[in-house]
């Protein structure tokens, strides 16, 4: 399949897909990275990789609405049956999020539906868990509160600061999100209405 990977910065969840095409788990390519911002590291890993880059960026743009607009179409120029929100820091219109529906995945580090939003690491450990995680979902209108696909859990250590922890939780994304891209490719993960299913099972 043709994927198309949306970054905004170190792109380390970019490199584990990446890597996962390379090494034929993920059935398909990354035919192209687009970033809102110039200096983002992940622009370097695609290059490096041999792979197309593109920036748009949202400093061009008077509005959310013009912005998203040329953002769908410059995605939709590489033809992509999915796209790939790997830190992409921005919110999205409904009009994108709509015209991309049942084929947009997004990465967040916390254990959906707790915390939604920014500061998640350091919301668990200020709420006292002791277990903490990252979800890959469908991307919906409701930010960060599309149908979740797949989660990873990790400890909360009682010396962890929120760096350390952003680090345990960042090994369990690397591992997740190349394989929720390998399940979608091989066309066992779909969008029903407004819940993911694997394997003709509801999750
Ligand atoms: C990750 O923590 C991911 O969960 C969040 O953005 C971060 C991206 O990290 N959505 P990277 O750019 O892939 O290293």
């Amino acid at each position: 399949s043709r994927i198309v990977v949306l970054i905004s910065g170190s792109g380390s969840n970019l490199q584990a897909i990446m890597d996962a095409c390379q090494s034929k788990q993920i059935g398909g390519e990354v035919v192209s990275v687009i970033s809102n911002k110039a200096d983002a590291y992940g622009l370097t890993r695609a290059e490096n990789a041999g792979i197309e880059t593109c920036v748009l960026s949202h400093k061009d743009f008077s509005s959310r609405e013009d912005y998203d607009a040329q953002l769908a179409q410059l995605i939709d120029s590489f033809d992509p049956d999915l796209v790939v929100l790997a830190g992409f820091m921005r919110i999205l219109t409904p009009s994108l999020v709509q015209k991309f529906k049942g084929k947009m995945l997004n990465i967040h580090p916390s254990l959906l539906p707790k915390y939604q939003g920014l500061n998640t690491h350091q919301r668990a450990i200020d709420a006292k868990d002791d277990v903490h995680g990252v979800s890959v979902h469908f991307v919906t209108e409701e930010l960060d509160g599309g149908p979740v696909v797949l989660q990873a859990k990790v400890p909360i250590l009682a010396d962890d600061t929120a760096d350390s922890l952003a680090q345990r939780v960042h090994e369990q994304e690397h591992i997740i999100y190349p394989l929720a891209v390998q399940w979608f490719s091989e066309q066992r993960l779909t969008m029903e209405a407004d819940y993911a299913v694997f394997d003709n099972q509801p999750l």
